[in-house]
C-alpha cells in the first residue's frame, strides 16, 4: 500500500536546457490537501515540451519533469478531494477549471486563473514540489508533469473520464486534438456551408479540419509545405490541399483568395509562425472573415498586418485549449470518441516506451510524427 507514502518510480527528467531527457528513478511525495497522485499510463509529446526543453521558456524551471498530454489512474487523494477517488481514470488538464474564479464564472473564457502563478513557477499551489531526484528538487510543468510514472496534480487540474476509454489514446485529448477541434467549434464557431482554410497540418491542424467538418463547412482547404500531408488531410475531411511552395511567385493569401472567390469565412493558424498568422488573416473574406491563431509563436515575436484588413471587417482571434472549459468538457470529448464521433486513434503515428522518449522528440522535430504516444 502506497497511500500516504513517497513512491519511487521512473521518470524522464530534463536536467538542463537543450539536453536529451534522462531516465531516472524519482521520488514522488504523497498528495497534500486538494491534490491527487496518479499513475500515468501514457503520455503524448507536444511542441510545448520541446519548446521548454530548448530553453525558450523564461521562467527557469530546470531541473523539471515535462509532459502535459497524459492519461492515468488515481492512486491516492489528499484531504478535501471529492471529485475523484483511487482507481478513477483521469486526464490531467494544463488549463484547470476551479469553477470559482472570475474567469471560470465567465462564459466567455476557459482560462481559469486560480493556480496560474504557481503553475508557471513549476510548483504546486502551496509553493512546493512533490518531486525529488538525487537529492535535488524537480519542478513541475504546466501543472501536469506527465513524463513521470507517478505525478501529483491539483484536483482542479484533473477530470474523471469513462473507464472503458483507452488512456493510451485519450491522453491526446489533454492537448493537441481538443485544442484544434475546439478552435473550430468554440472559438471560431464555424458555420454550416462555410469556406475554411487551415495552415499547418500536424495534430492541431488536422483536429481543426475535423472540427470544421463537424460544423458542416462546405470547403476545407489544408495548407502545408509538406506535400505528404495532402492525403492525411483528406482523411480528416479536407476538400482541398494547397502547398505554398507550388506557387513561389505568389503570396499564399492571393492563392487562397483566388481559390475561394474573395477569401475564406474562417481561417486557422496551427504552426506558430507570425508570417503564416498574417497570411491566414489576409486570406479571410472582406466583411466577415474570422482568423483564429492557435500556433504558439516564439517568445518576442509580434504579429502585424495593415489595419485596413480589420477596418474592412476581418476579425483576428486566438484560442488556448480550444476554448474548452476543461473539467466539464474533456469527459464529454472522451464520450464522443467512444461513440465514434471524434477521431483519436488516427492521430497516433508512433507508439513508444518511456525509455525511448527522446525518439519522440526527434520524430517531432523531423516532422515525421503526427503524435507519438509514450507508454510507461
Ligand atoms: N506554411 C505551411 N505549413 C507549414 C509552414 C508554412 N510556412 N511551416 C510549417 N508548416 C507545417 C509543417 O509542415 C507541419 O505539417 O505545419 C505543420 C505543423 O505541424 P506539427 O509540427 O506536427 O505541429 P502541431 O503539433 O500540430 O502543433 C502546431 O500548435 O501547439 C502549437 O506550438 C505548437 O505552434 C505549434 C502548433
Ligand atoms: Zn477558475
Amino acid at each position: 500500500d502506497t497511500v500516504g507514502k513517497p513512491i519511487e518510480c521512473r521518470a524522464a527528467v530534463a536536467w538542463e536546457a537543450k539536453k536529451p531527457l534522462s531516465l531516472e528513478t524519482v521520488t514522488v511525495d504523497p498528495p497534500k490537501a486538494g491534490e491527487v497522485r496518479l499513475k500515468v499510463v501514457a503520455t503524448g509529446v507536444c511542441h510545448t515540451d520541446a519548446y521548454t526543453l530548448d530553453g525558450f521558456d523564461p521562467e527557469g524551471l530546470f531541473p523539471v519533469i515535462l509532459g502535459h498530454e497524459g492519461g492515468g489512474i488515481v492512486e491516492s487523494v489528499g484531504d478535501g478531494v471529492t471529485s475523484v477517488c483511487p482507481g478513477d481514470h483521469v486526464i490531467p488538464l494544463y488549463v484547470p477549471q476551479c469553477y470559482e474564479c472570475k474567469f471560470c464564472k465567465s462564459p466567455k473564457t476557459n482560462l481559469c486563473q486560480k493556480i496560474r502563478l504557481t503553475q508557471g513557477k513549476g510548483v504546486m499551489p502551496d509553493g512546493t514540489s512533490r518531486f525529488t531526484c538525487k537529492g535535488k528538487q524537480l519542478s513541475h510543468f504546466m501543472g501536469t508533469s506527465t513524463f513521470s510514472e507517478y505525478t501529483v496534480v491539483a484536483e482542479i487540474s484533473l477530470c474523471k473520464v469513462a473507464p472503458e476509454a483507452p488512456l493510451d489514446k485519450t491522453c491526446l485529448l489533454g492537448c493537441g486534438i481538443s485544442t484544434g477541434y475546439g478552435a473550430a467549434l468554440n472559438t471560431a464557431k464555424v458555420e454550416p456551408g462555410s469556406v475554411c482554410a487551415v495552415w499547418g497540418l500536424g495534430a492541431v491542424g488536422l483536429a481543426v479540419i475535423m472540427g470544421c467538418k463537424k460544423a458542416g463547412a462546405s470547403k476545407i482547404i489544408g495548407v502545408d509545405i509538406n506535400p505528404d500531408k495532402a492525403i492525411i488531410a483528406s482523411e480528416f475531411g479536407a476538400t482541398d490541399f494547397v502547398n505554398p511552395k507550388d506557387t513561389p511567385d505568389k503570396p499564399i493569401q492571393q492563392v487562397i483568395i483566388e481559390l475561394t472567390d474573395g477569401g475564406c469565412d474562417f481561417t486557422f493558424e496551427c504552426i506558430g509562425s507570425v508570417a503564416t498568422m498574417r497570411a491566414a488573416l489576409e486570406s479571410c473574406h472582406k466583411g466577415w472573415g474570422v482568423s483564429t491563431i492557435i500556433g504558439v509563436a516564439a517568445s518576442g515575436q509580434e504579429i502585424s498586418t495593415k489595419p485596413f484588413q480589420l477596418v474592412t471587417g476581418r476579425v483576428w482571434k486566438g484560442t488556448a485549449f480550444g476554448g474548452w472549459k476543461s473539467r466539464e468538457s474533456v469527459p464529454k470529448l472522451v464520450d464522443s470518441y467512444m461513440k465514434g464521433e471524434l477521431k483519436v486513434n488516427e492521430f497516433v503515428s508512433h507508439t513508444l516506451k518511456i525509455d525511448e522518449i527522446n525518439k519522440a522528440f526527434d520524430l517531432m522535430h523531423a516532422g515525421e510524427s503526427i503524435r507519438s504516444v509514450v507508454n510507461f
